[in-house]
């Protein structure tokens, strides 16, 4: 791939330029998106034409950017995060309609917790999680149970880094962290009340994948809600996904 004088090349620049959407960020002018990808003016708005032609972003009547149906079609297209997701839903639906609060699965994705599926009703309770948005692995439910069972690399780098509160109650002492992940890894499940929010608790169990946690399935409910039934539909669902997954020759 060619590369520009300042010698990132065409990729980096256009990586860059999907990078500038967040969750809380998913419309931009041109002009914003260049200066958030750190990039020249002329050269932003050639790319973001371009990528407007490929349909990987898309365009609205006020010339405002967002991204493309064609990247979302792209991205999913036999992508694990489908197959992973296709198999749970089912047993997601199950627990969210035995439990009626926020039934969530979530992948490690670079260091973070990545949500793939959020299944609430209108009657649950708070809740900060968001489909394609990620939250730290060490302050939240999935991402507990996704790091007790992660590389020990990743392991040991987030130990080893500031433990950042997001509430009072966050574990943000690394030796309380590693007792926690030691007795994940024992139990096969985590509670983790007021982690995130205070008016919060998450359950988490691991989906495995023959043998290998692929992915935590969760809950979030109300924080003094009861734990034990909640627990008992992950639990149930996990395996059934578990089924699904080792059936799925793909
Ligand atoms: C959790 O997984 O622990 C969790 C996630 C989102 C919340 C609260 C708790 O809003």
């Amino acid at each position: 791939m060619a590369n520009s004088p300042s010698g990132d090349s065409v990729t980096d620049r256009v990586v860059r330029i999907l990078e500038t959407f967040g969750t809380d960020r998913t419309v931009q002018t041109a002009a914003q998106i260049g200066r958030r990808a750190g990039l020249p003016s002329s050269t932003a708005h050639r790319l973001v034409a371009e990528l407007v032609d490929s349909g990987l972003l898309e365009r609205d009547d006020e010339h405002r950017v967002r991204l493309g149906m064609r990247l979302w079609e792209l991205a999913l297209r036999g992508s694990t995060a489908l197959r992973l997701r296709q198999a749970a839903l089912p047993f997601m639906e199950h627990v969210q309609a035995r439990v009626r609060e926020h039934t969530q699965l979530a992948v490690l994705e670079q260091g973070a917790a990545l949500f793939l599926e959020r299944l609430s009703s209108p009657a649950s309770g708070a809740n900060i999680t968001r489909i394609a948005g990620r939250l730290p692995l060490h302050a939240s439910s999935s991402g507990l149970v996704l790091l007790a069972h992660a590389p020990a690399e990743l392991q040991k780098a987030v130990l080893a880094s500031p433990l950042v509160a997001l509430s009072p109650e966050t574990i943000t002492d690394a030796a309380t962290l590693r007792r926690t992940l030691a007795e994940v890894r024992r139990d096969g499940w985590v509670i983790a009340p007021g982690s995130i929010e205070v008016v919060s608790t998450g359950v988490a169990v691991p989906v495995r994948d023959r043998g290998d946690v692929v992915a935590a399935l969760s809950v979030v409910l109300p924080r003094e809600a009861p734990t034990a039934g909640p627990l008992e539909a992950l639990r149930a669902a996990a395996v059934g996904i578990q089924n699904v997954l080792a059936a799925d020759r793909r």
